[in-house]
């Protein structure tokens, strides 16, 4: 793409240096006043001149060229106006040469970044809750890799823990392998809970429960195969929802897979003398930094949530040698990150910068519905399903001969629910409505599946035009250049929601992107008896479409071609 800035910069006579010069260009918001501005803010310091006058001196000085063909000076900005159908050009030839793959580059190349997300529970339902750090998580892994980065995709499973123990009892007094094969997590759910329910009247269950925790960490064989049978039966329901929103992961080693690699970093961190005795616990003081102690091992010698996840960073980091390692997990545990990450950070691991705790809202039910820990939590099976089942009815009423609508409708429902996740700043808390996210017509998936199935049967319907060369004329006017000016900074979405972490800037140009085509169409024939405006504009068209399937597969959402 041509670099205005960097024309620009190189022509203004101003005493700073290029790059300086460059770095203070930025586009404008209104068409109207330009497309780059220059702000004299800064010269007027260095000129100790107002920046009205600097900028009136530089405008005079300025030389227009083929690229830069009117500059303007306006209350301390100068304005430039490029030649905006070479802009146009320029970009529009580029997305057509990037052949589907619009804004991928290699600036990760050489990297790895490991991204721990979506990291179920065995033996707990997969419910509302995990939305967002699956839909994150396996969004970051996609943009990631069409950076070029090495992206491993980690399910760091909560596989280990005391409860284990009580599943084990309450699935050999009360449950059998059939039922759980076929109710799956649920009855497995339904077990624990009635574990909890019987507990306080038998007061044996816990020590049954103890002993076969124990059982579990001696690697007996009973006890090893009935946790692998529960761990079974809960990731194949994970599966098949993972498949069903085409994520996937390059490791599923979990906490359990650390618990013999607990001992080498424990015993690294006394050796620094970094852990201190706390009424038998064994504590990482961190007062200094405004934080509690992080406990690593009870006083009955075992070992906490914050050791495995102190373990598991090290071995990534032996393993994958990663540039950075993302965690995508709920704020909620804000601190937990803070502690063993300033950890790591006092045992002189240079690296503990590059974790990064990648933390987002939570969602709750327009209802008010929300998971709890009494079990009557929200599955988000149950969630795609209803969103499937609606986009279904929608398409049936919209278009009711469409075909392959079963699957159009698993795109546009799984894409609805996704894209909720995917909107806004990840920070922010989510109140989830079916309506709203399946609005055709709102600020959602389905609207931008939406409009790039129309840019697709206007590329189908558009009848053959052999000979005739486009006239590119056509496309000077307000509404193609605001369209193509938001396809050109494409590129620099997908850089910034790779290094901010934040998946909705791709979702919010898209957003702007297929609006803006909207006004496009409205007020320019696409499809008309000027064959040569007719192919000029057909590529815009083709650019609009590649850029939103583009922009929607990094969201790990479908383009259906028809809707
Ligand atoms: N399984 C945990 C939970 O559901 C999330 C694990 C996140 N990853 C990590 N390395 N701590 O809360």
């Amino acid at each position: 793409m041509i670099d205005y800035k960097q024309i620009i910069a190189d022509k203004l006579s101003a005493p700073l240096d290029k790059a300086e010069l460059s770095a203070l260009i930025t586009e404008t918001a209104d068409d109207s006043f330009g497309d780059y501005a220059f702000p004299c803010f800064k010269l007027a310091r260095v000129m100790r001149k107002s920046p009205v006058q600097i900028a009136e001196e530089l405008a005079a000085k300025f030389v227009t060229d083929d690229h830069i063909v009117k500059v303007q000076a306006v209350n301390g900005y100068l304005n430039f106006f490029v030649n905006r159908l070479e802009l146009t050009w320029d970009i529009i030839s580029d997305v057509i040469a990037a052949r589907g793959r619009y804004g991928d580059s290699d600036m990760g190349k050489g990297k790895t970044v490991c991204i721990d997300y979506s990291s179920v529970n065995i033996c707990k339902s997969f419910h509302i809750g995990h939305l967002s750090t699956t839909a994150i998580g396996s969004a970051l892994y996609k943009i990631y890799s069409a950076l070029g980065y090495n992206v491993v995709g980690i399910n760091h499973l909560g596989d280990y823990g005391t409860q284990f123990g009580k599943m084990i009892v309450a699935f050999k007094l009360w449950g059998d392998q059939a039922t759980a094969e076929k109710e799956g997590v649920k009855e497995l759910q339904r077990l624990y809970v009635k574990f909890h329910q019987e507990e306080p009247n038998h007061p044996e269950l816990t020590e049954q429960a103890r002993e076969w925790f124990a059982r579990i960490e001696r690697g007996d064989p009973e006890a090893q195969q009935l946790f692998e049978f529960f761990k079974r039966v809960t990731l194949q329901e994970v599966k098949t929802i993972y498949d069903r929103l085409h994520v996937r992961f390059d490791s599923w080693n979990g906490e359990s897979f650390f618990n013999d690699k607990m001992a080498e970093p424990l015993q690294m961190l006394r050796d620094k003398g970094l852990i201190t005795e706390s009424q038998g616990a064994q504590v990482v003081e961190l007062g200094d930094y405004g934080m509690p102690p992080c406990l690593l091992v009870k006083s009955d010698g075992s070992s906490l949530y914050a050791t495995r996840d102190i373990a598991a960073a090290i071995w990534r980091k032996q393993h994958y040698n990663f540039d950075k390692c993302l965690y995508v997990v709920a704020y909620q545990q804000n601190l937990h990150f803070k502690q063993f990450f300033k950890v790591l950070e006092l045992a002189g691991c240079d690296w503990a910068k590059d974790l990064v705790h990648v933390a987002y809202g939570m969602v709750s039910l327009e209802d008010g519905a929300m998971s709890t820990r009494k079990g009557n939590v929200v599955l988000l099976k149950d969630v795609i399903d209803k969103a499937v089942s609606k986009a279904n009815d929608i398409i049936a009423d919209k278009n009711p001969d469409l075909d392959n609508r079963s699957d159009v409708a698993e795109q546009v429902g799984v894409g609805a629910v996704l894209f909720s996740a995917l909107e806004n700043s990840r920070i922010k808390d989510i109140v989830f409505s079916y309506d709203r996210i399946l609005n055709f017509d709102g600020e959602t998936a389905p609207y931008l599946q939406y409009t790039y199935a129309r840019c697709n049967s206007i590329l189908q319907k558009a009848p053959r035009t052999e000979g005739v060369s486009g006239d590119y004329r056509a496309l000077d006017n307000a509404e193609t250049l605001r369209l193509v000016k938001l396809i050109g900074s494409f590129p620099q979405a997908v850089r910034d929601a790779a290094l901010k972490y934040e998946p909705s800037v791709i979702s919010a140009l898209l957003i702007d992107i297929a609006q803006a085509f909207n006004r496009f169409y409205i007020a320019h024939r696409v499809i008309c008896d000027n064959p040569a405006h007719q192919i000029a504009r057909l590529q815009v068209v083709d650019a609009t479409a590649s850029v939103l399937k583009r922009g929607l597969q990094l969201l790990g959402i479908g383009a259906p071609p028809q809707m």
